[in-house]
């Protein structure tokens, strides 16, 4: 397969895309994949991963502005997303009381959790300069790639 300019634009036809990026290095899996994933998601302006690592986020390979490092659970949209191991969309950043906010332009954000069997590796973060960018359908599509991630990146025992 070619690595530049898949033009994708049906995120439906990204996964099986997302899964032959998946390598025997985690690093080098994730890195690609949020290369994959910000070069055909249009109006996104940041798009990675925090890895859960000693009870916190950290983070992990992404495309788009430096981000916080070290997001505790519970905390901001991503840590709340970790916690309740489930997906948050949210329609407007600003209406989101704990919302971290790492690059100002972000308006509205999709995380979705990566977890497989009953250990949370992480968490799949898109921020979005528009508000109301992520969809239902998005949401739908966006965690089958999660759980492909989530059962096919050879993961480490510890981050
Ligand atoms: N906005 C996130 C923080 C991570 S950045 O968007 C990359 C949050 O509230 O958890």
């Amino acid at each position: 397969m070619s690595f530049a300019n898949l033009a994708i634009t049906d995120l439906k036809a990204l996964a099986p895309e997302v899964r032959a990026m998946i390598d025997e290095d985690w690093i080098s899996s994730l890195s690609n994949v949020s290369a994959l994933l910000k070069q055909n998601i249009p109006d996104t302006n940041w798009i990675g991963f925090y890895l859960f690592k000693n009870d916190e986020l950290v983070l992990g390979p992404f495309q788009g502005l430096p981000a916080c490092t070290r997001i505790k659970l519970g905390k901001g949209v991503c840590g709340k997303a970790a916690a309740s191991r489930v997906s948050l969309r949210v329609r407007d950043v600003h209406e989101f009381v704990d919302h971290i906010a790492c690059d100002s332009q972000s308006r509205s954000e999709f995380v979705v959790p990566l977890v497989k069997g009953d250990r949370m590796m992480g968490v799949l973060d898109l921020d979005a300069p528009l508000v109301d960018r992520f969809s239902a359908g998005d949401q739908i599509e966006l965690e089958k790639i999660a759980e492909i991630l989530s059962a096919e990146v050879p993961w480490p025992d510890q981050f």
